[in-house]
């Protein structure tokens, strides 16, 4: 049981040496503690999943129902097929905000489009740790009401 549950997707867990150049040189435990550290600066607790299986997702998010209050997701690439992904996340009903690290409507087109985005309370992209900090930001004044 946490407040907020951060989510990271497939590929997420080689963060520091997948492809530094677009995603930057922080691990996912570097994230990790950022995202921690984030949620008890607005008195939230937190915990931190990765996988590299979709049916884990899917299921994080329906536990998330009875243990998290907010939920603050990068899907990685499930973002933009997974509509098992995208129907879970729409049965979870506090706050929800999809995070990318990369500016995904720079790179490939196939990137463009996210099939979570409709059923999130909002999307940042680009901005690397510090649209997690973001996020933790907007989940927090979404929990007060604002
Ligand atoms: C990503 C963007 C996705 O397109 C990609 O598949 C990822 C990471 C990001 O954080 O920028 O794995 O979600």
């Amino acid at each position: 049981m946490s407040d907020i549950i951060y989510l990271f997707g497939p590929n997420l867990d080689r963060l520091g040496t997948r492809d530094p150049a677009v995603y930057g040189s922080a691990t996912l435990a570097d994230l990790g503690v950022g995202c921690i550290d984030a949620a008890r600066g607005h008195g939230l607790s937190a915990e931190v999943l990765q996988s590299n299986r979709e049916a884990d997702l899917v299921e994080a998010v329906h536990a998330a129902v009875k243990r998290n209050r907010a939920i603050v997701i990068n899907p990685g690439a499930l973002t933009h097929y997974s509509y098992s992904l995208a129907d879970a996340l729409a049965i979870f009903s506090g706050p929800k905000i999809e995070v990318h690290l990369s500016n995904v409507f720079a790179r490939e087109p196939w990137r463009h489009v996210s099939v979570v985005a409709p059923v999130v309370d909002g999307t940042i992209v680009g901005l690397g740790a510090l649209g997690l900090t973001l996020a933790t930001e907007a989940v927090a004044a979404l929990l007060e009401g604002n």
